[in-house]
C-alpha cells in the first residue's frame, strides 16, 4: 500500500525552509533509527525493519535528511494502531508532529484508531480527537527472582505447534478485538512461544522476543480470572528460562499485575496512556491480553 501525502512541501516558517511529507520506505529505517536515539528510545534497526514490515506510515523531512516519523499498523478493515511518532528534539513544537499524525488520521479514514500516547503526544492526541481508556505500566529489569505458579487442575504449558497458529491468531484477535491475522505469522518469525493447555484445548499463550537492550515478554493471552494465575503462569514460564537476563513486560494497569512484578524483581519504571478515536473495539471480556506485544502494535 502507499500513501499519498497531498500536501508534500509544507513551509515551516521557523526555518525559512520547506519541510516534506513523504511515505516511509524501508531506506528511511536508518533515519527513523536515528531518531528514536536521539528521543532516548531503546529500539533497535531489527525493531524498526519489523515495525516497519508489518506497517506503513509517513517521514517529514528537510534539507537536512528525516526530521520527522509516524507509523501505522492496520488491523482488518475496521481498526489500526499508531507509533513510532518522533520529531527530532530541536525541530519540536512546530507543528511536524501535528502534520504527522494528521496524515495518518486522513489515510485511515473512520477506522478506530488506538496510541500508546507519551505526556508530550497525549495533549496532541486529544486536540485530534483521541481519548484516554486507560494506562499501560512498563516493568523492566534483570534481577529478578523467577516465582512458581500452580496451575487449576487439567491444566498445564507446552510448547507451541505449527498447527497452533489459527488457533493463537483467533485468541489474540479477540482479546484485543483487533483482527491478528498478519501479525500472529509474523511475530511467530521472530518469537519464541509457550501454550497453555486445558485438557487438550489450547486457552492462552505467551510469546517472548529480543527487543531493545533485551527481551520482551508479550503478548500474553489468557482467560480472565480474579487472581489472573494463568497469565502469571504464563509470564513466570520466561522469567524462569531467563534469570538475570534483561527483560521487559509492558501490561495495562487494570489487569493488577503491576504489584506481582514489583515483588519478583520487574519494577514499574514508566507509564503511558492508552488512547482510543472512534472506539470501541469488539474485545471478548472472557479473553484479556495481560500484556501486550509493543506499544507500537499493542
Ligand atoms: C510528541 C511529538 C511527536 C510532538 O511533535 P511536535 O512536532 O513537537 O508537535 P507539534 O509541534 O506538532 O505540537 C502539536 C501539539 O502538541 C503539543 N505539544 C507538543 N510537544 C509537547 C510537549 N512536549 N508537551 C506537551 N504538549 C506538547 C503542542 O501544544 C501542540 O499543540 P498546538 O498544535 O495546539 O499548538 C514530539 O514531542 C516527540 O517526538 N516527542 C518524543 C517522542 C514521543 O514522545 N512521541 C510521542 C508518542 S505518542
Amino acid at each position: 500500500m502507499c500513501l499519498q501525502n497531498e500536501e508534500a512541501g509544507v513551509s515551516d516558517p521557523n526555518k525559512n525552509g520547506m519541510i516534506e511529507y513523504r511515505p516511509f520506505t524501508s531506506d528511511d529505517i536508518a533515519a527513523g533509527h536515528a531518531l528514536s536515539s536521539a528521543v532516548r528510545w531503546r529500539h533497535r534497526p531489527d525493531d524498526w525493519r519489523f515495525a516497519a514490515r508489518i506497517g506503513q506510515g509517513f517521514v517529514a523531512q528537510d534539507d537536512s535528511g528525516v526530521i520527522g516519523t509516524a507509523l501505522a499498523w492496520r488491523f482488518g478493515r475496521e481498526a489500526a494502531t499508531l507509533g513510532m511518532m518522533i520529531v527530532a528534539p530541536e525541530r519540536q513544537r512546530h507543528g511536524v508532529g501535528r502534520k504527522l499524525l494528521e496524515l495518518l488520521i486522513d489515510e485511515l479514514g473512520p477506522r478506530t484508531l488506538l496510541i500508546h500516547a507519551s505526556p508530550a503526544g497525549e495533549s496532541l492526541c486529544g486536540k485530534l480527537g483521541f481519548r484516554s481508556i486507560g494506562t499501560i505500566h512498563q516493568h523492566q529489569g534483570a534481577a529478578f527472582q523467577p516465582p512458581l505458579v500452580s496451575l487449576p487442575p487439567g491444566e498445564r504449558l507446552r510448547p507451541l505447534g505449527v498447527n497452533d497458529v489459527p488457533r493463537l491468531v483467533e485468541l489474540a484477535s479477540r482479546a484485543s478485538g483487533l483482527d491478528r491475522s498478519d501479525l500472529l505469522p509474523a511475530l511467530l518469525d521472530i518469537a519464541s512461544g509457550i501454550a497453555l493447555d486445558r485438557d487438550g484445548e489450547l486457552i492462552g499463550f505467551a510469546l517472548f522476543r529480543r527487543f531493545g537492550d533485551g527481551h520482551v515478554i508479550g503478548p500474553v493471552i489468557a482467560p480472565d480470572s480474579p487472581d489472573a494465575s494463568r497469565a502469571k503462569a504464563l509470564i513466570s514460564h520466561w522469567l524462569a528460562l531467563n534469570a538475570g537476563m534483561f527483560v521487559r513486560i509492558d501490561t495495562p494497569a487494570e489487569f493488577g499485575l503491576s504489584s506481582w512484578l514489583e515483588g519478583l524483581g520487574l519494577p514499574h519504571v514508566d507509564s503511558i496512556e492508552k488512547m482510543m478515536r472512534n472506539g470501541p473495539l469488539p474485545a471478548d471480556p472472557q479473553l484479556k491480553q495481560f500484556a501486550i506485544t509493543s506499544q507500537a502494535v499493542w
